[in-house]
């Protein structure tokens, strides 16, 4: 009997390691907009899930340390609630979002309306050909839009554009290669908790099969010879990137 339980520790030993290990799928390419207006609404719903809220105090607080203050944009707002925090513990910066999608451009103003905030500005356009003069913003914020943007080299080169010269880029987005068992949980979250819409577009697991690896991520940046200055690192299911102008 005890070779049957030492025989079972094993191999339950010898499967934690193996599902420790990183995933090493092949990135797939994810829909580049959010335009549907039912996965709008589960998005902006699912935003407020306590997942959503960690990742915005961790940028808040990664911002905060940058020193945030004049005005700031973020890139691929969705329903914009990163936005609305940011105001809430900084009256006094000048907020701004910008997305590709139309129907997140309306949610985020809805949600800015019902908020009582007043004093944002919200503009649909693609991080591939931002809609800005050169030298705009003292601050550059995107979170989880990364993986979708068709061209991330022009996407950072553009938001590098924007910045003023000594201002602030910071990139947070999922990761491809997270431990192999987060996959397994991923599935769990899409076939049992997330609702419809976006099951039907095979999120989450879609988000994180089109996100990029540290690696990957470095190589874009060192494709845009305006970018000098970057930091780059990673989290247990994020990518952090952040660089000064
Ligand atoms: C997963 S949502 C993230 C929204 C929000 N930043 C958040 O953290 O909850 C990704 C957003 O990026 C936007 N997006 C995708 N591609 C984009 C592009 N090329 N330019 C601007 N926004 C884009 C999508 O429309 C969507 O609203």
């Amino acid at each position: 009997m005890i070779y049957f339980w030492v025989g079972l520790g094993f191999i339950g030993f010898v499967w934690l390691l193996y599902v420790s290990l990183p995933a090493k799928h092949p990135r797939k390419v994810c829909i580049e907009g959010i335009e549907n207006p039912e996965m709008v609404k589960q998005y902006n719903r699912m935003s407020n899930w306590p997942q959503f809220r960690f990742l915005r105090w961790l940028a808040i607080r990664k911002l905060e340390k940058l020193g945030l203050c004049g005005s700031l944009v973020d890139v691929g707002c969705g329903p914009g609630l990163l936005l609305a925090a940011l105001k809430k513990r900084n009256p006094k910066i000048q907020i701004n979002g910008i997305d590709i999608s139309c129907e997140m451009v309306k949610n985020a103003k809805a949600n800015f309306e019902r908020l009582g905030i007043n004093d944002a500005n919200f503009v649909a356009g693609d991080v591939g050909k931002l809609p800005i003069a050169d030298g705009t913003f003292d601050f550059a914020v995107s979170t989880l839009s990364l993986h979708h943007w068709g061209d991330p080299v022009k996407g950072f080169s553009e938001i590098y554009r924007i910045l003023k010269p000594g201002g602030q880029l910071l990139v947070f987005d999922v990761r491809r290669n997270i431990p192999k068992l987060m996959y397994g949980f991923l599935w769990f979250v899409q076939n049992i908790v997330i609702s419809k819409a976006l099951r039907r577009a095979n999120e989450p697991t879609n988000s994180f099969l089109s996100s990029y690896t540290l690696k990957e991520i470095k190589s874009i940046l060192d494709n845009i010879p305006s970018i000098r200055n970057y930091d780059v690192s990673s989290g247990f299911l994020w990518n952090y990137i952040s660089a000064n102008k």
